[in-house]
């Protein structure tokens, strides 16, 4: 079968050697203080490099902290200083090195900040575990086990316009060609968006127009520095899963020709986050319509994520043009080696990085 899976994909002035993606997935495995809080270090190291040899042709490390309130746990990784950028750079270089692209989710978690990892039960933590007050559009928490949320006020909320552009800029000198803004799974932004979580009246909550301009501030903020040359990436839940008082996937639809008029190059679509408890209709590629209607509806490249998994549906939903390209997340985890064995099941020949072995695992 011949498959578009392993052909270049090239957005801006970026060529991406292929369409299998590595999806942001948070390790939280950084120091929680101290002088190299947040900075990723030999767990994130092999975490990362491991899948540019594995093949994927976009690394995108997971949600990176523009400040430490914008942290989902103290263990996320963080770039907000140079210590940070530099640690970051390490990891880059050989991903690079390896031939697949370094990409960066710039993110910031809203009224889910300061909890735990989700192996140590995810819950809110005090101020003495390591906490802090979450921040949000309004003081509505996420639920009964996290703190109501500080409302951000008009001054808090271009600081932190300029912290996602602080960061982007440290991303830039970190040697990343690809910056991603997390707009999905109910952190900031995504709160932002979801009438469920944004209970504002002032001129950033209320109607569609309002509740999209804090996003769209942050995206503004974001492309400034990052050169014209490279593509910025927006990440979003489609839908809130609920009937109604949520985002639902006509406003995606509607958001998306925004969010390209403002120099986004490709909508990494995925769901939910905003309202807990929301029911989930999961299966393998739940979230390719979401893709689909947007590629179809506005032209703007788009990104599928969700259970996918088997290297045929991977290549199917590229050749029904459902996507530009597909994400992995948990079957990467499971297998940092897929794209190379996917490619190998689909019959494609692979003589280019990343997708070839290197050297030293020819004779595999
Ligand atoms: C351990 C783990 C951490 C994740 N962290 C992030 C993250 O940092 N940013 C994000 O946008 N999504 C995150 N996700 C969601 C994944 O990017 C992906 O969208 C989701 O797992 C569905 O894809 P999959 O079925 O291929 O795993 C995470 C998922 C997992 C399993």
């Amino acid at each position: 079968m011949s498959t578009s899976l392993f052909d270049p994909v090239r957005l801006r002035d970026l060529d991406i050697p292929n369409r299998v993606w590595m999806a942001p997935m948070c390790q939280y495995s950084a120091d929680a203080d101290g002088l190299a809080v947040g900075a990723p270090n030999d767990w994130h190291f092999q975490h990362y490099v491991s899948r540019a040899v594995g093949g994927a042709g976009l690394i995108l490390f997971e949600a990176t902290g523009v400040s430490a309130e914008g942290r989902i746990s103290p263990n996320d990784l963080g770039l907000w200083n140079e210590t940070q950028a530099e640690a970051f750079a390490r990891v880059v270089e050989q991903v690079r090195s390896y031939g697949a692209v370094a990409g960066l989710q710039l993110a910031h978690a809203g009224r889910k900040g300061g909890t735990d990892a989700p192996w140590r039960g995810e819950g809110p933590l005090t101020a003495e575990e390591g906490g802090w007050t979450p921040l949000g559009p309004s003081p509505v928490p996420f639920d009964e086990r996290h703190a109501v949320p500080h409302e951000l006020s008009r001054e808090e909320l271009r600081d932190v316009v300029a912290e996602f552009a602080a960061s982007a800029k440290l991303a830039l000198e970190a040697g990343f060609e690809v910056v991603e803004v997390h707009g999905a799974h109910g952190y900031l932004l995504s709160s932002f968006l979801s009438p469920y979580a944004n209970r504002r009246e002032d001129e950033y909550g209320g109607s569609f127009e309002n509740r999209v301009r804090f996003p769209l501030e942050v995206v503004d903020a974001v492309r400034e520095v990052w050169p014209e040359r490279l593509p910025v990436l927006f990440r979003i839940s489609a839908t809130d899963w609920i009937d109604e008082g949520g985002w639902t996937l006509d406003d995606t639809v509607r958001f998306a020709p925004l969010l390209a008029a403002h120099g986004v190059d490709l909508l990494d679509l995925s769901s939910g986050g905003n309202v807990a408890g929301a029911r989930v209709a999961s299966g393998p590629g739940y979230q390719v319509p979401f893709a689909s209607r947007v590629k179809r509806e506005t032209g703007l490249a788009t990104g599928a994520v969700g259970l996918i998994t088997e290297p045929a549906q991977a290549a199917k939903i590229l050749a029904d043009g459902e996507a530009d390209v597909v994400l992995l997340g948990r079957e990467l985890l499971r297998d940092p080696y897929w794209p190379r064995r996917a490619a190998r099941e689909l019959g494609v020949e692979a003589v280019t990085r990343p997708l070839a072995a290197p050297p030293q695992y020819a004779r595999s």
